[in-house]
């Protein structure tokens, strides 16, 4: 069995995939882990789903916000995918101090990301060992520009309470999301 896992492994590696970091909130905290197995599902309406494996010490976290945000990564951000496929205090309790924002559903998108997706989970399925979650796109975003998927959730964009709160001081961030909020 352990022959075969190896070989599985081993066969799947042949096949290129990006590497992300997949985002949420557990008790109030941001937490994540790196995730290859992210595909989307559907373009009408806009799902895309992520698998993570059940001992996963942030699984619950994904489970309780019921949200998650998909980061894909630059380059650049190869510390980031490490820090957040360990277990360390760097990642559990200080988020690989990674800065972020939020954009509809409240699950943290990493600074500088090539792109991302804000997604609200609407299904769980088994999958092994593996859970797989199925989210609905509620916004996303490439450098310069970001979509909400409906006017409400742009309007109660939880990015607008941050952009309006005194935590916000980055006029780069304000740059970054000006054109969705004229
Ligand atoms: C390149 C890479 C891809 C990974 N992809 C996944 C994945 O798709 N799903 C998953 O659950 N874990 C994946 N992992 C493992 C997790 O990032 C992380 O190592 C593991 O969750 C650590 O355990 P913890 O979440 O209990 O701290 C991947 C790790 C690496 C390095």
């Amino acid at each position: 069995m352990a022959l075969e896992k190896d070989f599985f492994r081993q066969v799947m590696g042949q096949f290129t995939t990006g590497v992300t970091v997949a985002t949420t909130c557990g008790n109030g905290r941001a937490t994540g882990l790196t995730v290859s197995a992210f595909t989307s599902v559907s373009l009408d309406p806009p799902l895309v789903l992520i698998c993570v494996d059940l001992r996963s010490n942030v699984l619950a976290h994904f489970r309780e916000s019921g949200i998650f945000a998909v980061n894909i990564l630059t380059n650049r951000q190869e510390a980031l995918s490490r820090c957040f496929a360990t277990m360390s205090e760097e990642r559990y309790m200080h988020f690989c101090n990674a800065d972020y924002h939020v954009a509809a559903t409240g699950a943290p998108i990493l600074d500088g990301v090539l792109a991302f997706v804000d997604a609200r989970i609407i299904a769980e399925y088994p999958g092994g060992d593996h859970a797989i979650f199925l989210g609905q796109v509620e916004a996303m975003g490439t450098d310069g520009e970001v979509v909400f998927a409906t006017e409400a959730g742009k309007r109660n964009s939880a990015l607008t309470a941050y952009l309006l709160s005194k935590d916000y001081q980055r006029p780069s961030l304000a740059a970054y999301y000006d054109e969705d909020f004229e």
